[in-house]
């Protein structure tokens, strides 16, 4: 949100600059390596003891409280929470004036054993029956301890509802990941798309595992208790380490971070959807079965046809391992789910498909490889309206460090690619009309590395051929920008 008009007109004029230089170099379609040289902050966890980590105050006292969406609408929430000391109350005290509690809903209380780990108890409550566009005081804890957050629910779904959404993937718990959230929540965000890889907690071996699962859901509380996060899980969620016994995948993420996934007719909580003001959000799991006839596969085929675009004209999917990515870093590893899902995203003009993985930014052009087939040699990625843009927004500030080799040549699909940490927002204006910025940390909040004004795949497209028409020369900078 912009706290003055003319910092909304200087930002709106850094956009136009940026969109004017950017279309002329799409005129040769050359996308952009950035050179930017950032300022290299050490890629180590926080220590334990950091303010960061603090435990709050109190017997039993609510720790690591965050909050998702509850249901497929946004007039529900999911309130979680960890107690140590005993299991406590499982209730959450709520109403919409400060400190008048007059509503109540009893959650349910989990534990688990990771290793000789024994997790706290692990409290999720679903809060229902919600007004749109309303703020909620909320209170959990008893006695002394108890502790006191607040949220607002979303506007009611609609094809002009304004919303702001942040874009986080692989956060950890480093110098870099306090970075990334301090700048995120500057940034006027009111939900969290989170694109997988929580706390790397499974850099860690033994005990160690569980305790660095706790310090991340302390880290992460500043903003999860006051805002939606929507989950959706990584590689270091697995945690299959039958070294020390553990096999079964997911184990901690699972007990810790519900999902709404039965609002959507999910089997599995690691894929679902939710509709939120103008989007509808698909959360799928890069980590679990996707190819024909599995669950998720049949789920998603679903799904897409509950897609109402005069309801919520933007299509968004998560997911964590890129599809088109032109980093050496885990280069090619999506393509087996472009395979499997590709031609369903060109069919249903996915407005963005955002996934993390890679420890860098990149943001591709519409492209699309759906006419290969082993029998062809149609086997390049080729321009395409009805495509989604692929971000690679997994530079939250992991504790492995920022993937800095990129592929040379830069590939014709990459329009903007730089190995920086920092996190995305994207504002939905109205049906037509979206403004996305990728925020890089070292240059503080709110700097338009790459900032593109979107139009939406099924809204704008009437728009689209009206400019076009109206313009002599088809590859001038406003229809250029108008393609995205
Ligand atoms: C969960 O907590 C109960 C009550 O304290 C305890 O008896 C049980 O062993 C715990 N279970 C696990 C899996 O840690
Ligand atoms: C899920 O299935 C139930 C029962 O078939 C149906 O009533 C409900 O509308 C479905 N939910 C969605 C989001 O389609
Ligand atoms: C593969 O592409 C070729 C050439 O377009 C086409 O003749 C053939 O039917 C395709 N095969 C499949 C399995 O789609
Ligand atoms: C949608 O939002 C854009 C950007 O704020 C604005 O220029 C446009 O006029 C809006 N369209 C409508 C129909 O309000
Ligand atoms: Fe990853």
């Amino acid at each position: 949100m912009f706290g003055t008009s003319s910092a909304w007109a200087l930002s709106f004029q850094l956009l136009v600059v940026y969109l004017v230089l950017l279309s002329s170099l799409e005129s040769s379609r050359a996308g952009i390596t950035s050179t930017f040289v950032r300022t290299q902050w050490p890629s180590t966890d926080i220590p334990l003891d950091n303010e960061v980590f603090a435990v709050p105050n109190g017997h039993n006292a609510p720790q690591q409280v965050h909050i998702t969406q509850g249901d497929y609408d946004g007039k529900a929430v999911i309130i979680s929470w960890v107690t140590t000391e005993e299991p406590g109350s499982g209730k959450v005290q709520y109403g919409k004036s400060e400190n008048r509690y007059d509503l109540s809903a009893e959650g349910t209380i989990t534990n688990y054993t990771f290793y000789h780990y024994k997790s706290g108890y692990i409290h999720h409550c679903l809060v229902d029956g919600l007004e749109y566009d309303t703020k909620y005081y909320y209170k959990i804890g008893m006695g002394n301890s108890a502790r006191k957050f607040w949220f607002r629910t979303p506007p009611k779904i609609d094809p002009d509802a304004a919303y702001t959404f942040g874009i986080i993937g692989d956060l950890g718990q480093t110098y870099n990941s306090l970075s990334t959230l301090e700048h995120y929540m500057q940034s006027g965000g009111q939900t969290v798309l989170f694109l997988g890889d929580l706390s790397y907690a499974d850099r860690y071996t033994y005990n160690d595992v569980g305790i660095r699962w706790d310090s991340w859901g302390r880290f992460a509380e500043c903003s999860a208790a006051y805002q939606p996060w929507i989950w959706s899980a990584g590689n270091h969620e697995i945690e299959y380490m039958p070294n020390m016994g553990e096999v079964s995948p997911f184990k901690s993420f699972l007990h810790r971070y519900a999902t709404p996934y039965l609002a959507s007719n999910s089997t599995n909580p690691l894929w679902y959807a939710i509709r939120r003001a103008s989007a509808h959000i698909i959360v799928l799991s890069s980590y679990s079965p996707f190819v024909k006839y599995t669950p998720q596969w049949m789920w998603l085929r679903e799904e897409l046809t509950r897609v109402d675009r005069e309801k919520t004209p933007w299509l968004i999917v998560l997911m964590h391992v890129p599809i088109y990515n032109s980093n050496e870093a885990h280069f090619m590893e999506g393509e087996s789910m472009r395979a499997a899902f590709e031609s369903w995203f060109v069919q249903y003009k996915v407005d963005f498909i955002f996934a993390g993985h890679v420890h860098a930014y990149e943001r591709s052009y519409r492209i699309s490889n759906i006419h290969y087939n082993v029998s062809t040699g149609d086997r390049y990625p080729v321009a395409d309206k009805s495509a989604p843009v692929y971000l690679t927004v997994g530079d939250g500030g992991n504790q492995e460090g920022l993937a800095e080799r990129f592929r040379d040549p830069q590939p014709d699909y990459s329009a903007f690619r730089e190995a920086s940490y920092g996190h995305s927002t994207l504002e939905l204006k109205n049906r037509t009309h979206a403004v996305y910025h990728w925020n890089r940390n070292d240059d503080g909040n709110k700097v338009a590395t790459d900032s593109v004004l979107f139009l939406n795949q099924y809204w704008a497209s009437n728009l689209h051929r009206r400019r076009r028409l109206k313009k002599n020369h088809p590859r001038s900078s406003v229809v250029r920008v108008a393609t995205y």
